[in-house]
């Protein structure tokens, strides 16, 4: 409504237009420093997400993810794709606080030296959520919350059912590691160790990086059937399901049957690993939820009305999947991701 208006059409004094103007004056001023401190997020969030790269279907899977969450919640997102390097990161946190984001997500791709970048963030205000892993610091203050699962639990998951699987019989294992540095990769390792220890008839034999990617995971997995006697090796363990797909292919083009000659048990629950386990190619497979970053948004979104500062550690499942059900799986997942 205009000055004009008002006066014309209700005949109010001067004084009492003033009166008017000020009261709507300090209402539209209450009204906007509510909102400016309102926990509902009206205005919507924006949010910066600095994730790994694309090294495996999981990890794109969760960048999908990412971004349907954020629409769904009305969320901005601001992403940036690191390339598997730590310095990109590091560059994508501190643009993302000089733009003022109102919280970031980041997947560390190594665990160690992420301390000054994300102190550089708390002290702008600026919460920090942990996607997938951990990081090492003596400061956890400097992270609100971390979404991960029990990476150690994974590998322990994995041993467990190998054990079962060859119950006594003799068994040499190779080992197919994720990216060196990253706080899973050791943890993946130790369950897993930690599980077999328990059956004399399980050895581990050889253990190398496939970095998480495919091609990688075959190129391993060509050397050891190389440097191993035809025939010797009994299982595969790989940390992730792209590398075990990998390893697959270098199985058959030495002339084996994966699934049969070299049983297999890997980690994610991508949709490939259950074809090929429909297909008779793979054993098992733990399952890492892709679903990291809509928890991050709806922890968030709770602290921010609520103000209570979430658990440090915010687990996510660990189920092992079989042949039984990976036909209905895959087509369960396939779009999915
Ligand atoms: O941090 C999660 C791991 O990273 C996944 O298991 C692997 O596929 C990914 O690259």
């Amino acid at each position: 409504m205009d000055m004009k208006t008002l006066l014309g059409s209700r005949k109010i004094s001067r004084q009492g237009l003033a009166r008017r103007m000020l009261g709507i004056g300090t209402a539209v001023l209450l009204g906007s420093l509510a909102a400016g401190c309102d926990s509902g997020d009206k205005k919507g969030l924006t949010v910066g997400f600095s994730q790994i790269g694309s090294e495996s279907g999981w990890r794109a899977a969760e960048t999908k993810l990412a971004r349907q969450g954020a629409e769904q919640r009305g969320i901005t997102l601001k992403f940036s794709d690191a390339q598997q390097r730590q310095e990109n990161q590091i560059k994508a946190v501190r643009s993302f606080i000089a733009q003022g984001v109102d919280a970031i997500l980041l997947a560390p791709v190594v665990s160690s030296g992420w301390d000054e970048v994300l102190g550089e963030a708390k002290a702008a205000n600026i919460p920090v959520i942990l996607l997938d892993r951990q990081i090492d610091t003596p400061n956890v203050d400097l992270y609100l919350t971390a979404v991960t699962s029990d990476t150690i639990e994974e590998g322990r998951v994995a041993g467990r059912w190998l054990a079962g699987k060859v119950q006594g019989r003799d068994c040499r294992i190779v080992e197919i590691q994720g990216t060196v540095g990253a706080s899973l990769v050791a943890n993946r390792k130790k369950g897993f160790e930690e599980a077999i220890a328990t059956a004399p008839n399980l050895h581990l034999v050889r253990t190398q990086s496939g970095e998480f990617t495919r091609a990688k995971g075959k190129e391993v997995m060509e050397g050891f059937l190389k440097a191993e006697a035809p025939g010797s090796i009994c299982a595969v363990y790989s940390h992730n399901d792209d590398m075990m797909i990998g390893a697959i292919q270098a199985i058959k083009e030495a002339g084996l049957k994966p699934g049969t000659d070299i049983l297999t048990v890997s980690i994610d629950g991508v949709p490939d690993i259950f074809k090929a386990m429909a297909d008779g190619d793979a054993n098992a497979t733990v399952e890492l939820a892709p679903d990291m970053a809509p928890r991050a948004y709806d922890i968030l979104l709770a602290y921010r009305k609520d103000h209570a500062p979430p658990p440090k550690w915010v687990q996510t499942p660990s189920k092992l999947y079989e042949p039984d059900t990976a036909a209905a799986e895959y087509a369960r997942r396939k779009d999915l991701y």
